[in-house]
């Protein structure tokens, strides 16, 4: 006879995570939930971009598994073409909050439904010591992402890109990196993650 051992806990937070629709793979959402789950309480994770949650839950998860620090998830939520052909829009609102209530993250997530960089410039929240950039991945706007949020970042903190098989998104990065901006630390799929030199 075979015995099932229970699922661990993080394994139960990603079948979570796994149960909301996006495009996000198992070792992607798992990257994710260890990456939020290094964030101390007094920072906090801003997600750009979320879609109806998928990688939202596996940040809020891990963060909840980790120190408890608060996660931001900013998606203006406007009707929008992406780059790769993804349509995305207000009914993806409704989802994002099912999603959230359904996983038992609703009251953990701090939902921000404007765009990246205006929130960005009017930040007041905690320093950010995990930013995931899943938004708009034209090279313009992952690089107004990258240079609004930048002045919020904590000393210490990554940053992790999704799609970085699409070209605009790895001509930017490969760009910082050779500039010795963006420190390669690894990566899952297609998400590769860094950590920030500072420069004076
Ligand atoms: C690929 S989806 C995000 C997928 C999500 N991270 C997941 O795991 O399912 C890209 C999202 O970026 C959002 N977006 C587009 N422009 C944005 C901006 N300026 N700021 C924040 N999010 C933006 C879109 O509305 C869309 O929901």
């Amino acid at each position: 006879m075979t015995t099932r051992s229970a699922p661990s806990a993080v394994e139960a937070d990603l079948m979570l995570a796994e149960d909301v629709e996006g495009w996000m793979s198992r070792e992607e959402l798992a990257l994710l939930h260890e990456l939020a789950a290094r964030v101390p309480r007094v920072q906090c994770v801003v997600e750009i971009g979320n879609y109806r949650g998928r990688s939202t839950v596996a940040l809020a998860l891990g963060a909840r598994h980790g120190s408890g620090a608060d996660v931001y998830s900013v998606d203006p939520h406007a009707e929008f073409t992406g780059p790769r052909g993804g349509h995305f829009g207000r009914e993806d609102m409704a989802h994002l909050y099912a999603n959230l209530a359904r996983s038992g993250v609703g009251a953990h997530v701090r939902v921000v439904t404007l765009p990246s960089v205006s929130v960005a410039r009017a930040w007041t929240g905690p320093r950010v010591g995990l930013l995931f950039v899943d938004g708009d991945h034209r090279y313009e706007a992952v690089r107004a992402d990258y240079e609004a949020w930048r002045p919020s970042l904590a000393p210490g903190a990554v940053i992790a890109f999704d799609d970085c098989d699409f070209a605009e998104v790895v001509r930017f990065v490969e760009e910082r990196v050779d500039a010795g901006e963006l420190v390669p630390q690894g990566g899952a799929g297609k998400v590769r993650w860094f950590g920030i030199r500072q420069t004076a």
